[in-house]
């Protein structure tokens, strides 16, 4: 199941890294955990079942999983290509990445393509500006990015 021993066992090993007292702390992990077992995205369901696990109030769950851009509260496709639109990438052209890849596969910020295999996504500024523009697929980063080397990337994908 969704919520099952693996997962349990997983969130524990996170929730060791803490004070018994500041499991709480554990509730990124936990969030990244339960979406990855979900393909990519969090349910109610889920969030509220980590808010359990983790004594925490519902509500600052939810909270977290708003806040921060790798969470996804509906179905994404089997990859996330998550272009930076922060000032360093978009100086640098990260908008003629998300214009071209609107344009090769009819799929626009937020939208998952036509076959299932991406969620377009554009996300705030990722750490890496030295190398902008940049983009965020799955867990990986792929820096100073043209248009044709994105391409080349998404065909990558299964
Ligand atoms: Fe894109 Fe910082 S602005 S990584």
């Amino acid at each position: 199941t969704l919520f099952g021993p693996e997962i349990r066992a997983a969130i524990d090993a996170q929730i060791a890294k803490y004070p018994p007292e500041w499991k709480q702390s554990a509730v990124m992990a936990a969030l990244t955990i339960v979406q990855d077992a979900n393909g990519g995205w969090l349910t109610t369901e889920l969030m509220d079942r980590v808010a359990a696990y983790l004594d925490m109030p519902p509500i600052a769950v939810y909270e977290v999983a708003t806040f921060y851009s790798m969470y996804d509260l509906k179905p994404q496709g089997r990859h996330k290509v998550c272009v930076c639109n922060s000032i360093s990438c978009m100086l640098n052209g990260s908008e003629a990445l998300i214009a071209h890849v609107e344009h090769q596969y009819g799929v626009k910020p937020g939208e998952i393509s036509a076959d299932g295999r991406f969620t377009l996504k554009e996300v705030e500024c990722l750490g890496a500006c030295r190398d902008a523009p940049v983009v965020l697929i799955d867990k990986v980063y792929h820096e100073r990015l043209t248009p044709e080397a994105l391409d080349r990337l998404i065909e990558g994908l299964d």
